[in-house]
């Protein structure tokens, strides 16, 4: 049985101030026992360590949005899987399409990060997603395929890894896949990572779903078999929607 696991991905929003104050938010009404699925948020680099301090008496796991893939070094701006485990991160998202799409990440630059933020003893979603031009052409699953295998390249242990599916065409868009759709892919990942680590390593895997995803049509997504959760963009900037999405995952 896989514990379903939602994270807000709040992306590029709130200052430090508004972080805390929507984290406070948040841990008041998971602190009042939700405990049927695992919480996460995931605020800016900058609000993190001060967010950890709030969600400390909680029961919410803190999330990095992105790292770089070495510890240390010349690498003016980043931040390392090593500063992220020292602040108190849980997980790391990696291979957003967003950072695919406007900072030209690679599944071979993801991949780097992967195992370095394994390394570090971090947890990882790895997200990964086809764009609509992509779908059109019928190689949506070639291409999530190919960023699961080349994203988890030599990494021998998936016990700490997630993984969010986030059709590209549905982010922040308003348009979510159907669950029908959703559970197609997702099924699709789970049996490529059978092929790769073996059923019982795949049967244990969360699969996630991001896009669109409210507290309307949260349930149903949910509710498919392969669908362990959902990563969430702007309804997570709203704590009742976020709960509402948080509690349809129970
Ligand atoms: P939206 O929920 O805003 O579509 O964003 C999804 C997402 O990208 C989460 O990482």
């Amino acid at each position: 049985m896989r514990t379903k696991i939602v994270v807000g991905n709040w992306k590029m929003n709130n200052t430090v101030a508004e972080s805390i104050e929507l984290a406070t938010a948040i841990t008041e009404k998971v602190g009042k026992g939700i405990h049927c699925c695992e919480v996460g948020i995931a605020p800016t680099f900058l609000a993190l360590h001060e967010v950890g301090k709030v969600i400390e008496w909680g029961d919410i796991a803190l999330c990095a949005q992105n790292c770089h893939y070495e510890n240390d070094g010349a690498f003016t701006g980043e931040v390392s899987a090593s500063m992220l485990a020292a602040a108190g991160c849980g997980y790391v998202i990696l291979g957003h399409s967003e950072r695919r799409q406007y900072f030209g990440e690679t599944n071979a630059v993801v991949n780097r990060k992967v195992k370095r933020v394994l390394e570090q003893g971090l947890r990882v979603i790895l997200c990964v997603g086809e764009t609509l031009q992509e779908r059109e052409a019928g190689i949506t699953e070639s291409v999530i395929t190919s960023q699961v295998v080349e994203g988890l390249e030599g990494v021998s242990d998936i016990s700490s890894l997630v993984i969010a599916y986030e059709p590209v065409w549905a982010i922040g868009t308003g348009k979510t896949a159907t669950s029908a759709q959703a559970e197609e892919v997702h099924a699709s990942i789970r049996a490529t990572v059978a092929g790769l680590y073996g059923q019982q390593a795949a049967a244990h895997l969360r699969i996630q779903y991001g896009g669109s995803v409210k507290p309307s049509n949260a349930a149903e997504l949910f509710a498919m078999p392969n669908i362990d959760g959902g990563l969430i963009g702007g309804a997570s900037l709203n704590v009742d929607d976020f709960m509402a999405i948080v509690k349809a995952a129970c």
